[in-house]
């Protein structure tokens, strides 16, 4: 079944970011609304995840329950409001007795959770790590039960694995039932953990921004592909230092060419789009950032190629990333300070002959050439489309 569960990385809105375990069914419902009247679900964006903190407990059958507070109408009537607008709905767990953020969470109780989840009508969970062993055996353990659980809950159910990448889940998280996997500790809203050299990525300590998340990424591609998806977190796009937990370490807000470029980056690398800020209050930036279809597309392209990063060298990083129809995506990103100029030949890209280039955020032409010659600016992403 799982490969038709998530053909293309899934898209939507998950509530962590913005809300952390504050949530309830009237913001869910007007995020919902907003997703709507944005545009957004049309353009893809057709998930709502719920994340930590819904929980309320277990009745006196052990049934987990949504707190009643929180979601006094339960959380099939929220699937049913979503579904009657097209969209979908995720919901959270952990493989432990509680949550990260302390709440009932599914060990021991996995059959019976994927049995709820699914009379609710639930299309996604995702599936945490705290309180649990952290050996990896143990892990694929928990996942693989928790899958088997989903696939015998009579409902198709997209899992995505949670565990932060400690223990390569790139590796057996397809196998052991998962269409995701996180590949890193959390994102927070800032461009880069400046980190000294030689500092080891996986610590959580570091709290990554985009460039440390991306950097783990990069060197994933060829786990990734359709109905198994390396997962580099949330996109941080318009958040802009606003409350919630991607505020923690130093995330108080990365700059609009940042997110640019985080958007783009997500695209190349076949990333789940899952959208954080506030859908209810976007600004102009940050809706045409979230909005572009032309990214989206590169994103959501059915080949199902994670672009390669095939230059990182002189503060430049370059990904292509193969779309179908023989096509290809090029990224442009300047991690310096400065503004610089990019001059080389694609065939120094490994991509012979000559293209046709779009822009796909100026939506500039430009005639077949063999050569990129472009000014791009300090933390800018340029995206082209090449084609024949
Ligand atoms: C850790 C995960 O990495 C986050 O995305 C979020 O789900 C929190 N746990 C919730 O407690």
């Amino acid at each position: 079944q799982d490969s038709l569960l998530a053909p293309t990385p899934p898209m939507g809105f998950m509530t962590w970011n913005y809300f952390g375990d504050d949530i309830n069914e009237q913001d869910i419902k007007s995020m919902a609304d907003a997703m709507v009247e944005e545009g957004l679900v049309e353009l893809g964006y057709e998930y709502i995840f719920i994340d930590d903190g819904w929980q309320g407990g277990r009745d006196k059958r052990n049934n987990i329950i949504p707190d009643p507070e929180k979601f006094p109408s339960g959380i099939k009537a929220l699937a049913k409001y979503l579904h009657s607008k097209g969209m979908k709905l995720g919901i959270y767990s952990d493989a432990a007795q509680l949550t990260c953020a302390g709440y009932t969470a599914s060990l021991g109780f996995e059959e019976q959770d994927a049995k709820t989840f699914a009379s609710w009508d639930v299309d996604y969970l995702k599936y945490d790590y705290c309180g649990a062993p952290t050996d990896r055996k143990t892990a694929e353990k928990r996942y693989s039960k928790m899958a088997d659980a989903l696939q015998n809950s009579g409902r198709q159910i997209v899992f995505s694995v949670c565990e932060w990448g400690q223990r390569e889940p790139w590796l057996w998280a397809k196998e052991a039932g998962g269409q995701l996997w996180r590949t890193t500790y959390d994102i927070r809203d800032k461009w880069s953990a400046n980190a000294p050299e030689g500092t080891n990525l996986h610590e959580e300590s570091i709290g990554y921004g985009i460039l440390d998340i991306l950097e783990i990424n990069a060197e994933l591609d060829e786990y990734a592909g359709p109905g198994g998806w390396n997962d580099p977190d949330m996109l941080v796009v318009g958040l802009h230092g606003k409350s919630g937990p991607s505020g923690d370490q130093g995330g108080h807000g990365a700059t609009n060419t940042e997110y640019q470029s985080q958007m783009s980056l997500w695209s190349l690398i076949a990333a789940p789009l899952m959208i954080s800020n506030d859908v209810r209050n976007m600004d102009e930036e940050t809706r045409r950032i979230l909005t572009n279809k032309d990214i989206i597309a590169i994103d959501q392209d059915p080949l199902g190629k994670q672009g390669k990063r095939v230059i990182n060298k002189d503060n430049w990083q370059v990904f292509v990333k193969p779309l179908t129809d023989g096509n290809y995506a090029v990224g442009i990103l300047n991690t310096s300070e400065k503004k610089q100029r990019f001059k080389e030949n694609l065939s120094s890209l490994g991509l012979d002959g000559k293209y046709k280039l779009l822009d796909v955020w100026s939506k500039k032409d430009y005639r077949k050439t063999d050569k990129l010659n472009f000014q791009v600016q300090s933390h800018e992403t340029l995206v082209f489309k090449l084609s024949r």
